[in-house]
């Protein structure tokens, strides 16, 4: 993996270096052409000064050289940047055929990615040295998928999906950015992919498969809560986008219509599933419904919030 550059940060994917090489490419010829022409234009404007009020400037007739030079010379440099472009954009957009597969999902704020056996995980973990293909979507706004260091970004909408994909040569960490404005909590709305060892992924895996067939209750409301709801909720006492969810059960909350609700499991079901039919007093109404949970799911989320302190 190459070193981050003053800027670039690093490559990490295998596309990497054929978008660094076309970026580099653009970067040096618009470094040449600022230098050749600002230049020409100072050295003139002190060469062709008017020096004395009788120095009077000449009508120059024109020279077809010149002109040839210059318009070819640049046309030759852009279809170059075409060429090169239109490649990598194409290289970047279809994925192998020999790729594993992985289900996005965007949702107001947090990401969380479908393997598609049952594992849900709000980082992505893949394999190192593999092809991996996301095929993405959005639960409720326009959201963009990107990935500095591996170069890669597409966005990620409702109704429809987009697809990405990336081969990371080598184990580590790196950061996956929202980069599309989707509302209040934006700039949070982030995550990370893992590149493991192909060996620990496999093993890891197969742990997460076994224990998202067996987990209920809380514990799985606990995991299916640090995966959906941290970018909003707290459980501390302290007010994110939405309240804090602490000690909930059973107590009366005001709305923000004037009325009030008493806690209880149908009222925690209902804010879960249908957000926007009781708004806590002093929020704003900016959930996206979670109508996609399945019923244990609910259950374990309900069980999970009726036991926090
Ligand atoms: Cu999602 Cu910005």
């Amino acid at each position: 993996m190459k070193d981050a550059t003053f800027w670039m940060p690093p490559q990490a994917s295998t596309l990497a270096p054929d978008i660094d090489f076309i970026f580099y490419f653009i970067y040096w010829v618009d470094v040449f052409f600022l230098v050749a022409l600002m230049g020409a234009m100072l050295l003139f404007a002190i060469q062709y000064r008017q020096k004395t009020a009788s120095d009077k400037t000449h009508p120059t007739q024109g020279s077809h050289k010149l002109e040839f030079i210059w318009a070819f010379v640049p046309t030759l440099l852009s279809i170059a940047m075409f060429v090169l472009g239109f490649q990598a954009y194409v290289d970047s957009s279809v994925p192998p055929a020999e790729s594993m597969d992985v289900r996005v999902s965007g949702q107001k704020w947090s990401w969380s990615y479908d393997y598609g056996n049952g594992v849900v995980t709000d980082v992505l973990k893949v394999p190192a040295g593999e092809n991996v293909r996301l095929t993405m979507s959005s639960r409720d706004v326009l959201h963009s998928f990107y990935v500095p260091d591996f170069r890669i970004k597409k966005d990620v909408i409702p109704n429809r999906y987009t697809v990405l994909w990336f081969n990371a040569p080598e184990p580590g960490e790196h950061q996956v950015y929202c980069t599309e404005y989707c509302g209040d909590a934006h700039s949070v709305m982030l995550s990370k992919v893992e590149v493991m060892d192909p060996e620990a992924y496999a093993s890891w895996m197969a742990y997460e498969e076994e224990s998202s067939k067996t987990l209920s209750g809380a514990a799985l409301g606990e995991k299916l809560f640090k995966q959906n709801c941290v970018a909003c909720h707290n459980v501390d006492g302290t007010k994110l986008v939405g309240p804090a969810l602490n000690g909930l059960y059973g107590k009366s909350e005001n709305l923000a219509d004037g009325s009030s609700v008493q806690v209880d499991d149908n009222y925690l079901r209902e804010s879960i599933t249908l957000p926007a039919a009781k708004i806590v007093a002093g929020y704003p109404p900016a959930m996206t419904p979670f109508a996609h949970l399945t019923d244990t799911e609910v259950d374990g989320l309900v069980d999970y919030l009726k036991g926090l302190e």
